[in-house]
Parts: C-alpha cells; structure tokens; sequence
C-alpha cells in the first residue's frame, strides 16, 4: 500500500468470474495480508457449479449468481447486475476468468473502471484459449494482460504484461501453470496501483505513476 493511500477508503470490489477463482483467491489473499488498499465486496458468477462461489464462502464475501438461459439477452442481466454493483457503491469490477461478453450496458458505466485478466500477451491471442493459441502458432514468449474492458473482445487499453520464456517442451498446461502464476502477481498488483489512485487513462494510452 502506498503512503497517499494510507487512510483512504477501501477500494471497492466486484470480481466477475466463471470457473475455478483462482485469481479471484489470490487477489483476495494480497488484500487480507494489507498488501493492496481494496475491499472484494461481491463475487458475481454466471455458472452455479463454479469453485469460485465455495472460494468466495470462505472468504465470507457475498456472491451474486445468474442463470443466463433464464434470460432474453445480455443486456436483460447485465442491467440486474449494474443495479445491484450500483447499490453496493463499487468502484472497480475485475474480470477475472469471466467467460462472457460484455455489452454497453456494463461497458457505459464502468469503462475505465473495469479491468481483465487474458492468459495472452495481447494484442495477440484474444479470445478463447490464449495459452493453446500461443502454443499452436509457435510464440517463443507469453504471459498475461492486464487491460481496461471496452466492449470488444480482449481489445481495451493494456495496463500491465508480464513476458515468460516459452520452453521447448512446454505444453499447454505447463506454460498454462507459469503464466497462471504470474497472473497471481500481476492482477493484485495492477489492483493495488488503481486502489492508489496511480493508474490514469487517455485514449489507448494508460500511465502508471510512480
Ligand atoms: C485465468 O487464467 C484467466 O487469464 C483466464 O481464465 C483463467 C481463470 O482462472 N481468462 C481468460 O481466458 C479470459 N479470456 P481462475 O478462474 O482460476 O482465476
């Protein structure tokens, strides 16, 4: 935590996610330990069965699940959900292995104020399956994005990256695992530089103070 922070409010937290939370996790960790200024207020999965929703039980941190078969379109749940992140007063949504698009209706109130983790180094490898993409086309570096969301996909301002070595004999589970690790630093450290009021936003242009 940096000293202008010191005192300030919480930063707070909705973290979005559709499987496992492992990042979710680590971000929830680096903020017990004092280590960045935030407070995760809301889990909100899309998939009842995640493991992220047990995570979240045991971080005594409210969740909110949707179905979204039970709805018309996107748009019909994501206004649901910017009521609810309205309600709660959050000022920073992290994606954190949300598996779905997003639409204006999430990306007009919360642009610059809503972040991703991609398993890339974008803008290479968008989309589904970034670390199999890499794998396949022969990339000898990789590693993760941290970037604004805008409502493309995987295509919004880049914050942070991280570069690894890919190995000759890496496949796509062990290059998976390393990047997966540097992702654990990578994310709780881009939050803890927004918590701090460091990170500043013009055009595609993102600036880090320090
Ligand atoms: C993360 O590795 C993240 O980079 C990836 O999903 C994983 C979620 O793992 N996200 C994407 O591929 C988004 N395009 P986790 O649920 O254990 O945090």
């Amino acid at each position: 935590m940096s000293q202008a922070s010191e005192g300030a409010a919480p930063l707070k937290i909705a973290v979005f996610a559709s499987g496992s939370g492992s990042n979710f996790q680590a971000l929830a960790e680096r903020i017990n330990v004092g280590s960045v200024n935030a407070k995760i207020d809301l889990v909100v999965c899309d998939k009842p069965s995640a493991y992220v929703l047990e995570r979240a039980k045991a971080f005594k941190i409210d969740t909110y699940v949707f179905s979204p078969k039970q709805y018309a379109s996107r748009e019909d749940y994501e206004r649901e959900i910017v009521e609810e992140l309205q309600a709660r007063g959050i000022g920073l949504i992290v994606m954190a292995g949300y598996m779905r698009l997003v639409t204006n209706v999430l990306v007009e109130p919360y642009y610059g104020r809503m972040i991703n983790v991609h398993p890339a180094l974008l803008p290479a490898f968008p989309g589904m399956d970034g670390v199999g993409q890499a794998i396949a086309y022969g990339a000898k570096v990789a590693g993760p994005t941290v970037h604004f969301v805008d409502g493309g996909t995987d295509t919004g301002p880049i914050i942070a990256q991280r570069a690894l070595e890919v190995r000759e004999d890496d496949t796509k589970e062990t290059l998976g695992a390393r990047i997966q690790h540097a992702e654990y630093e990578l994310l709780p450290e881009v939050v803890g530089w927004i918590a701090d009021g460091r990170v500043s936003l013009d055009g595609r242009k993102v600036t880090i103070k320090h």
